[in-house]
């Protein structure tokens, strides 16, 4: 059974719109863990963009589920990573220009800094996750660089469902694109690696990914949020929660 780690960063983009307070990340933490949230996951970007310093200090405070906070590898973010020791950290490729994270951590050409700010992180007990493209190459580096866990992206099945064109969906597409994450959770467990996956998965697209027997959790964000404006995220979270059980 597959956990769920519910990103906050949408509820802190709200906020940020304005400047100001409200609505609270904070608050959107404890609503997400009352209805079930196995994890809270939150991006620290270099910019600030949503999250900022004082959120992140709060959720370690307050989350009493596990925190796995997103982040780049730029020096700045480390330092704040290993004074701050989250329960997970997962390394992600960062872009100032990019409306969110687009493809996985080049992690075959970024070997020697992943393994130096794995170190690190590991040493402050943080369990080290790789946010990846479900490829062999980047699976082996990640594992050799000493991380304990993978988040294989699956952005490109969920492209695949709907397409960000307005294009029609593809069934080969969607086929294809399942088979390489049915081939990179192989591929992660048979590397001795826990394997996660996220990013642009619905309600809508989340049931194939889930049924694949071996992830440990799926990160997920917008889609949760946005149906939050409508029913509150209490009930979002929970009924996120039951599609992935
Ligand atoms: N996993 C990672 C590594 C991400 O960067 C993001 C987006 O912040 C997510 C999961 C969640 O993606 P989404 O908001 O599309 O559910």
């Amino acid at each position: 059974m597959a956990g769920l780690g519910v990103n906050i960063d949408h509820v802190a983009t709200v906020r940020q719109a304005r400047r100001t307070v409200e609505p609270d990340p904070i608050w959107a933490a404890v609503e997400a863990e009352l209805a079930g949230a196995d994890c809270i996951t939150f991006h620290l970007r270099a910019d600030r963009r949503h999250i900022n310093d004082r959120d992140a200090m709060l959720l370690k405070q307050t989350v009493h589920g596990r925190l796995n906070m997103e982040m780049s590898m730029d020096e700045e973010i480390v330092k704040i990573a290993e004074s701050l020791a989250p329960d997970q950290a997962t390394l992600v490729p960062e872009k100032r220009e990019e409306v969110t994270t687009e493809g996985g951590l080049d992690v075959v050409a970024s070997a020697k800094r992943t393994a130096e700010v794995t170190e690190r992180l590991r040493a402050v007990g943080t369990v080290v996750s790789a946010f990846i493209d479900p490829e062999k190459s980047q699976i082996t580096a990640a594992s050799d660089a000493g991380c304990q866990a993978i988040e294989l992206h699956t952005g490109c099945y969920a492209n695949a469902y709907l397409p960000p064109d307005g294009g029609k969906p593809s069934a080969d597409e969607i086929a294809r694109t399942l088979e390489e994450l049915q081939t990179g959770l192989a591929a992660g467990l048979n590397a001795g690696l826990i394997v996660h996956g996220g990013h642009g998965l619905t309600y809508n697209n989340v049931a194939p990914v889930a049924e694949m027997e071996g992830f440990s959790e799926f990160n997920i964000g917008h889609s949760i949020i946005a149906r939050a404006v409508f029913v509150g995220l209490r009930d979002a979270v929970a009924e996120m929660k039951l599609l992935i059980l």
